[in-house]
Formats: C-alpha cells, structure tokens, sequence
C-alpha cells in the first residue's frame, strides 16, 4: 500500500509533491514526507496526515526542482517519524520511497550490519536504500546499475523512487507487484502510484511493467530496462482522467459525493453496452470471448472485501440466470490453496483498484493453471487489466473514498449485464424474462436518484442507533450479500461491530445476541422469500431486537411491525441489491459521522492493498 510520487523538471517540485501526495492519501495516512534536492538533500517526515507534514515543514526551505514524496501503510515499523519515508543512505547520499514490502530484508539487514551499516528506523525499506549504498560504493556505478543489482537480491513487492544527491538531473524508478506510473510533460516527469498526481501537468503516460527501471532525465530522456537489462520500448498512452473526478466539489466527504454519483455511474457501466427499447446488451470483453463463456464448465470468481461481496451477487445471478455453476473464492484463500482449477473454467478477478495483490496472485495462478483470465476494474491500465487477456472496465470514475461505493454498484451493473448476456446465449431465459430484465436495469440510475431523496430519513434512523455497539445485518437470496456489505461498510467507517448473516441462519447462532440494544438491519426487498423474512423479523421483535427494515415500496406488513422502514423502489429480484445497498451505504455514512470518524479515510485501512 502506500503512495509514492516523485518529480523532476523546471518547476518548485514541493508544492507539486505536495498536492499529488494528498491525491494519493487514501492509499495510506500513517505517515508522509518528502525529499527535496537543492544543492543538499533535505527531508521532512512526519507520523500522520500530510497536513501535518505541510504544517512541520512550513517555516523550512522547501525550494528545489527534483524530490520524491510519500504517504505511508504501515507494514515493517510502527507508525512514527522516524520509520517514515523517505529513507536515506548511511552516508546521506541516496533517498528513496517505497510502496510495498521487501520479504527478505531481514537477511539483507544482517549481512549490511556485518559491514558496518546502521540503521535508524524498523523499516524494510531502509534496508534497501542501505543495500543500493553498498552496492553502489562497493562498484562505482551509475544509480540505476545499483538499483537493479540491488533488485535482484531483493524478494519481494516495491515500486520505488530513488535521488542522488550527487546528480540532480535524474531519477531512478522500478516497480514489481506495485503499481507505478510515469507522466512525461513538457520538460519534466512527475512519477506517481496512480495517475491522480499527474492530471495537472500531463495526460501522457506510460506504465511501467514488472521487473522493469526506469531513468527519467532532466533533459526528458526517458529509459526503461528490465531487471535482466534488456532496453524496453514502452508506447506512450493517454490518459483520460478529469480534474473535477479528484476533487470532492460541494460534498463534505468522498464517500457522500460518490454515494450520489451512482445514479449517474451506473449508466456510465451501461452506456453503448445496453439498449432495452432495442432489445439488445453487448459485454465488448464478453464478446470477443463469447464462445469460451457461452461453453464455460464453471466460473470461478476470485476477490477481496466488497468485490468479493459483487462476486457472491454474480454467484446467484449467473446461476439463475445463464446456468452456469459459480464459486466465489476469497482470493486470500485461493492463492494460497492447491485449487482445482481446469482449462475449460473462466476465473474472473473482480477489483475496483486492480491493484490488490491477492486477487493478482490468485489470477496468476489461474492463469498458470491453463484457466481463462477475465479481468472486471475499475482502474483504466491497472495491474489487473494488463495481466489478463479479456476483460471489462466499470467505468465508475476515481472512486477516493476507503469505503467502496459506487464501484460496487457498477461491478454488479457489469455483472447483471453479463449474466443476462449469457443467459440469452444460452437459452437459459425466456425472451420476454429477457426484456424485462434489460428494462429493469436501464431503469436503476432513476431509481437511484428517487432512493437517494431519503437522505434525511436515512439520517434520522442513523441517529437513532448512533451508540449502539453491535449491528446484526440479515438477508436473503441475492440480498444477503447485501447484508454482507452493509456490515462491512459500518465496520469499516464507523468501528462498530456489525455481522452480516443471511437471515434463515440467524436462528443458528446470532439469535443469541438480539436484545434491546441490538439494531438488526434486515434486507426484505426479495418478493419470494417476503413471508419467510417477515417471520425472521418477527423472530427478532420477540427478542426486543430494533428493526430496521429494507423494503419494497407499499409493503405494508412488514413496515406494521419494523421500528423503522426504508423503502426501495419496485424492480426484478435480481436488480434489487443495486437498490438496497444505497440506503446502507448511506446509514454507514451518517453513523460515522456521528460518530466523529473520519469517514474517508478510517483508522488502520487504505483504499488498496497490494500487500499480502
Ligand atoms: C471496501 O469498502 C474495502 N475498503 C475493501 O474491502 C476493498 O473492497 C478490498 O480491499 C478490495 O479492493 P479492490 O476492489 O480494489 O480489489
Ligand atoms: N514496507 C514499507 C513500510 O512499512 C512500505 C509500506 C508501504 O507500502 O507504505 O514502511
């Protein structure tokens, strides 16, 4: 995790890192600092936000035209000043920040202090500022030929900048497992971990590969070898990320500005991918592999965290509707796992960030296995999109906030679109199921919009279970990821302890914990099971259980008995949990707030992980 960004031109580079620093925050808010080269290396750092940083270096000479900055996930060290990046050389001339975890540093470590070196912080990465030192010192060559040497003792997930305080004209970057990204402008190269830091300045990029350095030159000369150095020839490409899609506009947080995007999101999913008055949806990727998918044995899906929850609504509606057995892996697991993985099975990573290392590695290993690799992201050239040779965007736009949101929202958009695909294909349903299903999901963004006018409702409810400690979170069919979902998104912003179940199983365990001070979030918008979860929630109201009940619009039995009810707007059962995740999504938001959290950016979390 963590965000790195560095820059090198003819512009004061502090106020550049600065701003591309707090683009990246959400990758990791441990801790942030900067290096500046201006005749002497000079670095700030400090534990906490980059604020803080900017407030500590304040009153300090922050000019220069060449430095690299980062914003830290904690992995090797606690958060502090000291364990930090940047990470300087024992002998003061080398500074470098990195995004990952060096897995064998311990080894690297004792052998470098059986030469002498010591070292200030617990960090792994001050190991390998100290290891390029070595090698560096020990041969007298470039930069870059340390750092690949260096590289190739190394084991491990980096993307990383490396400065020279004795060459001012250039800096050396590498990545492996961790995303990296170069912006070439006019005269000037601003290096990030995503393009977010770059927008201002450039829309021509090039994303490095694995294995590769790179050496940006004050001139402009850009060159890229691998770690066997081999020259690389990259293609320039353009980006097409807007401003406005990185600034929170009037919203007070991310999470709330996205919340309100959806209604606007999920069309963009949709848009030139589906025509119900025509009668027609085309997936491109599903396209250009149609045959492979129409004959699939099985799909395996493979996920973190509320992708994961996307892949359990996928699960239910590529069964029901495309006929085709589904199994939603946790890609943790997977990875780690002897899985039974054939060459007529798809497997399919699904990632907002496309970056989360599990799911990478668990993809790889499909991949190793013979499967077909589909990737659904969010992320345009992001890891995941470049390891695999099918797959489709969402198309929901940066999503900043820690919490997803509207990724989720347009990952199932995108995986409706693929189940009814498939289930046309198949003749699996009926042409007019068919139809419907096409209008009911063209349908959802005004939808959206009519649900999200129950903010104030929403907000009040919130209120009203603002202290509670524990939250139980019930559905069933395609809502109990649902009930999964909206446990998580309260766990995560809020820190209160919730649990998702689905609602038969209540009886099984949790029962045991429904008294007067436990609200139970229950999930009844599945007209077929209606009567079975009425009874689930009369089951609580025995137990003094506080309902808050999502339901159907004009459902009237279940709103006698609820505490509180939320009404969704009528749609087709495998529709509804794009319905009834936006009041979740949104009671999470409220108690969070109440509760004086930070809502974007929650305590121990950062928006990808790609670490194990
Ligand atoms: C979502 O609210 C979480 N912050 C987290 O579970 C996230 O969904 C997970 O880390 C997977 O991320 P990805 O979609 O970028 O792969
Ligand atoms: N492993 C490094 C550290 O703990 C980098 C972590 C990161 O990616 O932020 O400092």
């Amino acid at each position: 995790m963590c965000g790195i960004v560095a820059y090198i031109g003819e512009k004061q580079a502090y106020p550049i890192l600065i701003k591309g620093l707090q683009r990246l925050e959400y990758r990791g808010y441990d801790s942030a600092g900067v290096a500046l080269l201006n005749g002497s290396v000079k670095v700030f750092k400090k534990k906490g936000k980059v604020s803080e940083l900017v407030y500590h270096a304040s009153q300090q000479d922050t000019t220069g035209t060449i430095g690299i900055g980062h914003t830290r996930w904690a992995t090797h060290g606690k958060p502090d000043d000291i364990n930090a990046h940047p990470h300087t050389s024992g002998n003061g001339r080398l500074t470098l920040i990195h995004n990952g975890i060096i897995e064998n540093y311990n080894a690297i470590k004792e052998s470098l202090l059986n030469r002498g070196h010591e070292f200030r912080s617990q960090t792994d990465t001050e190991v390998l500022v100290h290891l390029i030192e070595e090698i560096q010192s020990q041969n007298n060559i470039p930069l870059e030929e340390a750092v690949r040497l260096a590289l190739n003792q190394v084991i491990g997930a980096y993307a990383i900048v490396v400065m020279d305080a004795n060459d001012p004209d250039k800096l050396v970057a590498a990545r492996k497992s961790s995303p990296l990204v170069i912006g070439i402008g006019k005269g000037e190269f601003v290096i990030a971990s995503d393009a977010s830091p770059l927008v201002d300045y450039t829309k021509q990029v090039v994303y490095l590969n694995d294995n590769e350095i790179a050496v940006v030159h004050r001139n402009g000369e850009l060159q890229i070898k691998t770690t066997n150095n081999e020259l690389q020839d990259h293609k320039v490409q353009e980006i097409n990320l807007q401003i406005e899609q990185l600034e929170k506009g009037d919203y007070e947080h991310f999470m709330l500005k996205e919340i309100y995007e959806q209604s606007k999101t999920i069309g963009d999913c949709m848009r030139g991918r589906l025509n119900a008055s025509e009668g027609w949806v085309r997936v491109g990727g599903i396209e250009d592999s149609i045959e492979h998918f129409t004959n699939a044995k099985r799909i395996i899906i493979a996920a973190c965290g509320t992708s994961w929850h996307a892949g359990l609504i996928a699960e239910y509606l590529f069964e029901e509707l495309a006929r085709i057995p589904v199994e939603v892996e946790y890609a943790s697991e997977l990875r780690y796992r002897n899985p039974i993985i054939k060459e007529n099975d798809i497997v399919i990573a699904l990632s907002q960030s496309g970056e989360t290392a599990d799911t990478l590695a668990a993809l790889e290993l499909a991949k190793d296995k013979g499967a077909m690799i589909y990737g659904i992201v969010n992320v345009v050239g992001s890891s995941i999109a470049r390891v695999t040779d099918a797959g489709s965007y969402i198309h929901a736009g940066p999503e900043i906030g820690v919490a997803s949101t509207k990724a989720f929202t347009s990952q199932v958009t995108l995986l409706a679109m693929m189940a009814i695909t498939l289930g046309y294909r198949r003749g699996t349903i009926p042409k007019s199921y068919y139809h419907q299903l096409l209008e009911g999901l063209e349908s959802i963004p005004a939808k959206v919009e009519k649900l999200l006018k129950l903010n104030d409702k929403i907000k009040y409810i919130a209120s009203e279970i603002k202290d509670s400690s524990n939250a139980l979170y019930l559905g069933r069919g395609y809502n109990f990821p649902i009930a999964l979902e909206g446990a998580l998104k309260l766990k995560e912003i809020s820190y209160i302890h919730a649990e998702g179940y689905p609602a038969a199983e209540m009886k099984h365990g949790p029962i045991a914990l429904i008294d007067e001070d436990m609200p139970v979030v229950v999930i009844a918008t599945n007209k077929s099971s209606y009567e079975k979860i009425y009874s689930n929630i009369q089951e609580v109201k025995a137990r003094k259980g506080v309902v808050i009940a999502i339901v159907p619009e004009g459902s009237t039995e279940i709103s006698k008995i609820a505490d509180y009810t939320i009404e969704i707007p009528d749609t087709e059962e495998p529709l509804t949990p794009l319905l009834s995740v936006i009041p979740l999504q949104l009671l999470s938001y409220h108690i969070a707030l109440m509760r004086g959290c930070n809502v974007d950016q929650p305590r121990n979390l950062a928006k990808s992980v790609t670490v194990e």
